[in-house]
């Protein structure tokens, strides 16, 4: 029972190679507002496996129905990578999770527990010793289903060190495959946390034969420098997000990790398995599908990150390149923006831009996705990739929802009250309602309420053009909040209304799946 699986105990006789483990459909989606639909989450498991991430942590099977068949249907389609399913230390979460990943080629159940004496004290309300005692039963029941067990001590870097080996050496001594050392609360510093795995590897027993994680949270700014801490310490990997997505200010991101391997490979002396030219597109449909809209100076995958514009950075440029730039932007994938199509282009070369901006549509999404490209060419004269794709996000961001904008007509300006007639198509019926209200945009979200009565609060209403010029298109964020729960929704079109209409119904299915799903009262974990 206690042999080490043939993968893990490959990897481990590599010693540079980082295993890089990827939560972004499982920290990342638990985000506040960052929810991602059944489809979603299948289209990033595939971009994620198709960069050669190791490991996709792609849910938590007991929160919901939702989450079982996410997880089910990852562990069902994907190729290479190991599929993740995370569970509670209790017996019916870690039943479930065996459930879910048990088709995947190879599968792990992901079982924590908090360490910490604030975590025991106040969370969990048991003593030390009880929990060494879960540790011990949870993680055995775990690996008498699987080979490919890791538990992790949830608030490890707030758990004195004493403690924390006992509970590492009771969950190796049950079978754990890897330990993972999560800084759940971002409290952690480098030396620090290069601490921790430096004594755990030294003081428990068994420790040579487990695989050693970094799981940081971002809240001072340091996730990322903590994980190659950890993995100084011996850590071998790493847990990380797309965009950093992850709970409060996030989780380290998997671009910046693999970049700066990549980049410092002199000062960082490891190696993964990662294509990283798939990033830039992995990072556009991570915001696009959750919503959340990259920061333009974040690193690597930020608009800014490539942009020089002041005039010696600029001159420097045009001489060499390396003058300013570190990395080149299509190590990441990124391409020179091109004007690309206008109303004479067919289906064929319209099909041949998905593909080449990393859009494989199935027939119906693509004829959906076409009619709304021959729209746009209509109203609008140049059409840019950027146009593409975020007509294609925002097609498929409400693709499999319930509530669907039909139609819009909104009577605005000055003179007469603002007015708008929405018909929507509601699990499958076509209700329409007219409404007014303080502006046009007032009025729609009027409408719209009235079809579709909720109590849900609007904290953020965000317009911004897709590209230059007068008939740009408008994009439009949405967050609605209710009962602590926020989802957003994202939409571009030519029309500031419509594009208004759509990210509000976008949001509003967003929140209601949220809703349902957390409806059985399991708390979500960050
Ligand atoms: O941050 C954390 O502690 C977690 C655990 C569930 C691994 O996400
Ligand atoms: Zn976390």
């Amino acid at each position: 029972m206690t042999e080490v699986n043939t993968h893990t105990a490959a990897e481990k006789r590599d010693d540079n190679r980082l295993i890089i483990f990827d939560t972004t459909l499982r920290d990342g989606e638990q985000s506040p507002g960052a929810s991602m639909t059944h489809n979603e989450k299948l289209e990033v498991a595939e971009i994620l496996d198709a960069m050669g991430v190791d490991v996709i942590e792609a849910g938590f099977p007991i929160a919901s129905n939702g989450d079982f068949e996410a997880v089910k249907a990852i562990a069902e389609r994907t190729n290479t990578s190991v599929i993740a399913g995370l569970a509670r230390a209790i017996p019916g979460d870690i039943d479930r999770c065996a459930e879910a990943v048990k088709h995947a080629k190879r599968g792990r159940i992901h079982t924590f527990v908090s360490t910490s004496p604030i975590h025991l004290k106040y969370q969990m309300q048991k003593t030390q010793d009880e929990v060494l005692e879960i540790i011990a039963a949870t993680v055995a029941q775990a690996r008498n289903l699987i080979d490919d067990v890791e538990w992790s001590g949830m608030d490890a870097t707030r758990t004195p060190i004493e403690y924390l080996c006992k509970c590492v050496e009771a969950a190796i001594k049950a079978g754990a495959t890897t330990i993972n050392i999560p800084d759940t609360v971002g409290y952690t510093t480098p030396a620090e946390y290069k601490d921790y795995f430096v004594q755990l590897r030294e003081r428990v027993p068994g420790a040579e034969n487990v695989i050693f994680s970094t799981h940081c949270h971002n809240d001072l700014g340091m996730a990322v420098a903590n994980s190659f801490a950890g993995v100084e310490g011996g850590a071998r990997q790493i847990e990380c997000t797309i965009n950093g997505l992850g709970e409060r200010a996030g989780n380290a991101a998997l671009e910046e990790i693999v970049m700066a391997v990549q980049t410092r490979s002199d000062a960082l002396p490891y190696h993964n398995n990662i294509d990283a030219t798939h990033i830039a597109r992995a990072s556009k449909m991570v915001s696009a599908v959750t919503s959340f809209p990259v920061q333009y100076n974040k690193a690597i995958v930020g608009k800014n990150a490539f942009a020089h514009e002041s005039g010696i950075h600029q001159d420097g440029m045009l001489k060499n390149a390396e003058t300013f730039e570190i990395m080149t932007p299509e190590s990441i994938g990124f391409r020179e923006t091109s004007l690309v199509m206008g109303k004479h282009s067919g289906r064929h070369a319209f099909r041949e831009k998905l593909l080449e901006l990393g859009y494989d549509l199935g027939e119906n999404a693509f004829q959906d996705a076409f009619q709304r490209f021959k729209d746009l060419a209509d109203r609008k004269k140049h059409v840019y990739d950027e146009d593409i794709e975020a007509l294609v996000d925002s097609e498929m961001a409400s693709a499999t929802n319930r509530i669907k904008l039909v139609s819009l007509t909104v009577i605005a300006g000055t003179g007469s009250a603002q007015r708008a007639t929405v018909t929507l198509d509601v699990d499958g019926q076509h209700k329409t309602h007219e409404a007014t209200g303080d502006g046009p945009v007032d009025a729609t979200f009027n409408a719209i309420k009235a079809i579709v009565p909720h109590e849900a609060l609007l904290p953020l209403y965000q317009v911004s053009a897709v590209t230059e010029g007068t008939d740009a298109q408008a994009e439009v964020m949405v967050r609605l909040e209710h009962e602590g729960q926020t989802a957003t929704g994202r939409s571009a079109d030519t029309d500031t209304m419509v594009s208004s209409a759509r990210a509000y119904v976008i949001a509003l299915n967003k929140l209601q799946q949220k809703q349902e799903r957390v409806g059985n009262g399991v708390s979500l974990v960050g």
